[in-house]
């Protein structure tokens, strides 16, 4: 057997990691908060193991809660909750599916994913064997355990179709197999074991079942409070109008004699109108033909009319039927001619002496035969509808398969009167509960043993001896029922008993009323004896015991069955039934070898528990019956297996499972521990401080001996888990940010790369251009000279737009820049020369355009002053760009009275001079007046001097640099003053004046060296003109004016 928790398996694939984490954590987080209120989810991890009352307390505790399932290890201990739960669900079946036991409070659903997903790995065979006493919920577990595989396995189309059918075999099984009995409204009563086959995937492929012993007596006779098969009020109650007819049943059950007996032909926790429906549809998907479920109904039909054949005595006293009503039905429905029935159920065939002689039936021995027949019907056509769904479910396919098994058989029953069918239940459940001993023991042992672990052997009840009573050869109960009923001679029932008495009388599991004590002879009926089964006493009545084990149908019987139409009859009545001399089987012994059979097939198989047990026999919700359970309790050994599997140690794991969990809580083992898991258990132990004894190292686990050492680490790790998660959580969503931005990169460095490969082919691209086009300058350059070709056109006509763009940005903006003209290349003089003269004749045009009559008139002054000092007087240069104006003084500056007496002769210009007088050359500032007429030097109010312009001779400047004039005058009249030697600032525009006045051109005469100028008529001055450093006039000692100037100013 697995250990406590089993390997968690490989289910990615079924769910995603996350989603499957988070569920695991939310429910162990309930699982371990419930822990105190809900009791323990493992009786494994209880502390007082020894104690029943513990182990009924935590159960009571659970139940109380809804909590139906409890472990012991991978067992499953299952209470009737008697009420509807809703842990079913599609939801929860996906909850258990892929997860490990211990993971998730316990369910059924844990441990048939767990067994499923054991086999996949594993690729073997399992059974799963769910006991318990009648109604305890048997059947019920391997529905569920069905409809999870039907639900979780993979599906295809295909593997659909086998599911389905697998599904709704069962509702026909129940229809045909399951009855009402005073313990279960839906009793089993006949034992099932069903293998589901999966393929090396998971999928459901096919299926197979093996029934086991159908208690056909309840055919004929039901006790009181129970029914027959539902099948037959399943058909009364819902069979349609037209069925009905054609079968000849009335839609009343009370009718029926074999519906009545138990008075109880209606239930209210049953439904046998929608069961009949649910049975119909049923059948259609199982491959039921029209014909095959007339011919069912038809025999069912048929069982109902024979149990209302009655026989009449006739005058003999032998039965008769006369023409009876329900014979026809019968004969019309299985199609045998109404003589052979009548002939059949009346008459018995004796033969002797090789002749076929018929000897009349009295009223009870047909009555007898009749009921035989009913039940041989019956029960063979159950047999029959088994291989019918077993054809149904058949995998055709020939590549391995493993399966698991579900074994469903009837529990342990104790009635008030119990008889053959319970003698056989029981020691079915007897030899199950064997089973379970030597395997739950055996696997022990072994898991101690490989793991070498020291064991000490647990004492338990063995119920062998109570096996031996039963089956031993020669002596058990089966040998004397079976030599009763073969040897010659009047054996009855009582004769059986006394043989039992005399061969058995001293077993201590076997007691009669004759070898019982005083008072257990008071429970005791004469014809009872007693069996001590391991779950409890139960008192049989011997009555019917060989009868039933002789199972007898007369041989006429038999071949007027043969004799019919219905097909399915003939099947089950084959005329070519075995050697007729000899004799059949018993019952009992067909029993017991079909049980060994069936423990061989356990036997390969490995094996899983469901002890399921009934909390009250009132079959209520809510009633924890305190005795009962107790009972249940014991005799299903759950105490005995809580003691082995605690046998030293309350729990053991797996070193990898056990470090994998737990390696969080230890420095060393975290987060990867490298060396061997076992080395690594041991590493986290000692970090989590266990103490030597609570522990033992076996060769690939680790064994814990109390459940509080697994507790605390438990706990501790949920503290631990929420650290660690943040921290999982941060790694992974650096993980995933780091993945971005790795990717992020990646992109750039590629966009980057493309984009620096596209930028360096411009770049080449733009380089050989420039490399071309270089060349071609260069070559341009050197042929520049050549006339044009194709060489150097290209340069020329750069040069040549080169020089004009140059040209246009830097072209004189005035005449006077003109020199400043871009030097062109050769090949532009020509075109440089004549856009030159172009350009300045334009300029000059612009130039006059733009100027007044004023500037006119002044450039003409310029020029005339041009004319008279270009370079002759070394100051002239400099008058250039001084403008000349109208007048230096404004008439209003002038004396009135001066202006009263030139008044006449308009004055046309004005200047402050100075006059170096004659005699020593002293300066005074005078005013110098010009009118139309004359010249005036003026002092203040007073004309000095008056030179008409017809007496004035000339005018004498020096070449140099100083502003000396001298007005020459014609000197007739010596009372007239002498030339005028004058100082002017204004030079040039006073002389230039003059001469437009006077319109004498040559009126001004440039001397150099001295000039000669009359003092007085006759007295002769002169002046002299020299350069030097500083400017100075003074009288030099040879009595001239000596006028010295600076080259320039
Ligand atoms: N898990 C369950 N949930 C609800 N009711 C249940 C459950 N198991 C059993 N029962 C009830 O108990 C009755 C008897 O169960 P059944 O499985 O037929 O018993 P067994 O096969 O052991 O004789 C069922 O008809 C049903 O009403
Ligand atoms: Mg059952």
């Amino acid at each position: 057997m697995l250990s406590t928790f089993t390997l968690l398996r490989r289910n990615s694939e079924l769910k995603s990691l996350e989603e499957r984490c988070n569920r695991i954590l939310r429910n162990m987080e309930a699982s371990l908060t419930a822990r105190d209120r809900v009791g323990i989810q493992d009786f494994v991890l209880l502390d007082n193991y020894t104690s029943e009352t513990a182990f009924l307390d935590n159960l009571r505790k659970r139940f109380h809660e809804n909590l139906v399932y409890t472990y012991i290890g991978t067992l499953l201990v299952s209470v009737n909750p008697y009420k509807a739960l809703d842990i079913y669900s599609k939801s929860q079946m996906d909850t258990y599916m892929g997860v490990n036991f211990f993971e998730l409070p316990p369910h059924i659903y844990a441990l048939a994913d767990n067994v499923f997903r054991t086999m996949l790995s594993e690729f073997n065979n399992h059974f799963i064997l769910i006991s318990g006493e009648s109604g305890a919920g048997k059947t019920e577990a391997s529905k569920k355990i069905l409809h999870f595989y039907a639900v979780s396995c993979p599906s295809t189309k295909v593997l659909n179709n086998v599911r389905d059918r697998m599904l709704v075999s069962n509702p026909v099984l129940e229809a045909f197999g399951n009855a009402k009995t005073l313990k279960n409204d839906n009793s089993s009563r006949f034992g099932k074991y069903m293998d589901i086959q999966f393929d090396h995937q998971g999928g459901a492929v096919g299926g197979h079942i093996l029934s086991y012993l159908l208690e056909k007596s309840r055919v004929v006779h039901q006790n009181h409070g129970e029914r027959n098969f539902h099948i037959f009020y399943q058909l009364v109650e819902g069979g349609e109008e037209d069925l009905l007819r054609w079968l000849g049943l009335e839609r009343n059950c009370q009718l029926y004699r074999y519906l009545v007996q138990g008075n109880c032909a209606k239930v209210s926790s049953i439904n046998d109108k929608s069961d009949w429906k649910t049975v119909r549809r049923a059948l259609s998907v199982i491959d039921f033909s029209e014909s095959d479920t007339e011919h069912l109904f038809g025999i069912i039909a048929s069982v109902l009319h024979l149990g209302n054949v009655k026989f009449e005595t006739d005058a003999r006293g032998y039965a008769s039927l006369n023409n009876n009503q329900e014979m026809q039905w019968v004969s019309k429905l299985l199609g045998i001619p109404a003589q052979v029935l009548q002939q059949g159920l009346t008459h018995r065939k004796i033969e002797a002496k090789k002749e076929e002689v018929f000897s009349p039936f009295s009223v009870d021995h047909a009555v007898y035969a009749r009921d035989a027949l009913a039940k041989a019907v019956y029960g063979r056509t159950f047999n029959w509808l088994v291989n019918k769904i077993n054809e149904s479910l058949a995998n055709m396919d020939s590549s391995r398969k493993t399966v698991i098994g579900l074994l469903d058989i009837y529990g342990f029953e104790v009635f008030n009167v119990n008889s053959f069918e319970q003698f056989c239940i029981n020691y079915c459940n007897e030899k199950l509960q064997q089973l379970f001993i030597q395997l739950t023991l055996k696997s022990e042992q072994e898991e101690y043993e490989t793991e070498g672990i020291e064991w000490e052997p647990v004492p338990y009840f063995n119920n062998k001896i109570i096996c031996d009573l039963v089956e031993e050869k020669h002596r058990g109960i089966i040998s004397l029922l079976d030599e009763e009923c073969l040897r010659p001679g009047e054996a009855t029932d009582l004769t059986l008993l006394e043989k039992m008495e005399e061969m058995i009388g001293g077993h201590p599991h076997f007691v009669t009323h004759k070898l019982a004590d005083q008072r257990t002879r008071k429970t005791l009926e004469r014809g009872d004896f007693r069996l001590l089964h391991y779950a409890g006493e139960v008192t049989y009545c011997v009555v019917g015991f060989l009868d039933k084990n002789n199972d007898l149908l007369y041989q006429n019987g038999k071949e007027v069955m043969q004799q019919s139409k219905n097909a399915i009859i003939k099947h089950c009545f084959p005329s070519t039934e075995p050697d007729r001399k000899r004799r059949p089987e018993t019952v009992v012994t067909q029993f017991k070898s079909s049980l060994v059979g069936l423990t061989e097939i356990l036997m390969t198989k490995e094996p899983w528990y469901i002890r399921c047990i009934k909390p009250n026999e009132a079959k209520l919700p809510g009633r924890f019956d305190e005795v009962l359970v107790r009972h249940q309790v014991k005799y299903l050994g759950l105490m005995e297996h809580l003691r082995v599997r605690r046998a030293g140690f309350a729990y053991r794991r797996k070193y990898e499972i056990f470090l994998q969990r737990y390696k969080a809580l230890c420095p060393d083992t975290w987060p990867n521990w490298k060396g061997t898991a076992a080395e690594g258990v041991q590493c986290l132990i000692k970090h989590l401080g266990y103490k030597p004894d609570e522990y033992k190292m076996g060769r690939t686990k680790i064994f814990i001996r109390h459940p509080e050492t697994l507790f605390a680490t438990e706990d501790a790790f949920q503290v631990c888990k929420h650290n660690l998660a943040t921290r999982i959580q941060a790694k992974y969503k650096g993980y995933r940010v780091k993945g971005d931005y790795q990717k992020q990169k990646e992109a750039a460095t590629k966009i980057e790369n493309c984009f620096r490969g596209m930028m360096a082919r411009k770049e080449r691209e733009k380089r050989e251009w420039a490399v071309r086009i270089i060349k071609r300058f260069i070559k341009g350059f050197m042929t520049r000279n050549d006339p044009s070709s194709a060489d150097n056109r290209e340069y020329l006509a750069y040069v040549r737009q080169n020089y004009l763009t140059r040209l246009k940005e830097n072209l004189p903006k005035t005449v006077l820049e003109k020199d400043s003209w871009p030097t062109p290349a050769p090949v532009m003089n020509e075109a440089s020369q004549l856009l030159k003269k172009l350009y300045i004749r334009h300029m000059v045009r612009k130039y006059v355009q733009g100027m007044t009559e004023e500037r006119k008139a002044q450039l003409e002054l310029k020029v005339q002053s041009g004319r008279m000092f270009k370079d002759k007087k070394e100051n002239y240069p400099y008058s250039v760009c001084r403008p000349f104006l109208d007048t230096r003084i404004g008439t209003e500056d002038i004396s009135m009275k001066v202006m009263q007496a030139i008044r006449h002769e308009r004055v046309k210009y004005a200047v402050p001079v100075v006059k170096y007088d004659r005699n020593g050359f002293r300066p005074h500032p005078r005013q110098l007046v010009f009118t139309q007429e004359a010249a005036y030097l003026v002092e203040e109010a007073k004309i000095k001097q008056r030179i008409d312009y017809s007496s004035l001779k000339g005018v004498s400047v020096s070449n140099l640099s100083d502003n000396f004039l001298i007005l020459h005058v014609a000197c007739d009249d010596i009372k007239q003053k002498g030339d005028l030697v004058l100082q002017c600032d204004f030079l040039f525009e006073a002389l230039t004046k003059l001469c437009v006045i006077t319109n004498k051109s040559d009126l001004i005469q440039v001397v150099q060296g001295s000039v000669r100028f009359d003092i007085q008529p006759g007295r002769e001055g002169f002046v002299d003109f020299r350069s030097g450093h500083e400017s100075a006039v003074y009288r030099a000692k040879n009595g001239h004016l000596t006028v010295e100037s600076t080259r320039s100013r």
